[in-house]
């Protein structure tokens, strides 16, 4: 039987994603979850992205379609253990922690500015998912040293030149048939053009670039 992750892959293979566009932040009520967690009040979490984009005048959150792949990569993946290395608000860690009620997964999102993590904590709080996302305020390249574990799902929105760095300090912590997904990889391409080509060379990646909204994120799956 073909499974979400073994669809995932062969669509990659192919360098074919198919995004959809879905009616809500959560659909229209609430998600069943599993391990009994509290699902969060769809109506309200919308608002909230909303808000937050709103105040966001750095731009630094990424689109709202963006935001539905994370969430779509997430659930369809089955992750459970998922890093964020640049947190900024909050936008994009709520979507993964969508996902994420939905596998029984956690993530961990790390974010330098002790504004922004502030702002992330509460906004995760929020969003009803303080059970499910766990924000670490500091420099990532300090932080993630010092986390358990391996991840099976890692999102890299940290600023663009580091992105090689952080691919050589995460990589050997990715899970076989573990996702690594990297923001502004169209949008910001001259700034990280050395990644770029590590992820599209590596011998044991397969990595595709999707574009839903002119950013661009390369996904990369562990073989
Ligand atoms: C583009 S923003 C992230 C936006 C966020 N992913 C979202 O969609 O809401 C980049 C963030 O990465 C953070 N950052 C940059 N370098 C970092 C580092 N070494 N460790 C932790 N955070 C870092 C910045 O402070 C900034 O808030």
């Amino acid at each position: 039987m073909f499974t979400c992750r073994a669809w995932f892959v062969a669509l990659a293979a192919f360098g074919v994603l198919i995004v959809l566009p879905e009616a809500s932040a959560q659909g229209s009520k609430p998600e069943a979850s599993p391990g009994g967690r509290k699902p969060s009040d769809p109506a309200a979490v919308s608002r909230l992205l909303a808000d937050i984009k709103a105040r966001d005048r750095g731009q630094l959150a990424v689109s709202e379609e963006d935001g539905r792949f994370l969430r779509l990569m997430v659930a369809s993946s089955g992750a459970k253990r998922a890093l964020e290395v640049g947190g900024a608000s909050g936008y994009s860690a709520i979507w993964i922690g969508m996902g994420l009620r939905s596998t029984g997964g956690r993530l961990v999102t790390l974010e330098y500015d002790p504004i922004r993590a502030k702002e992330l904590e509460e906004n995760v709080r929020k969003a009803g998912l303080s059970d499910i996302v766990q924000v670490v305020a500091g420099d990532a390249f300090a932080q993630i040293p010092r986390l358990q574990g391996n991840f099976d799902f890692v999102f890299l929105d940290a600023w663009k030149r580091d992105y090689k760095r952080f691919f050589e300090l995460v990589y050997p912590r990715l899970d076989r048939e573990g996702l690594f997904i990297a923001h502004n990889v169209v949008n910001k391409r001259s700034e990280m053009g050395d990644f770029l080509d590590v992820v599209q060379k590596h011998p044991s990646l397969w990595t595709t670039i999707v574009s839903p909204s002119g950013e661009g994120m390369s996904v990369s799956l562990k073989r």
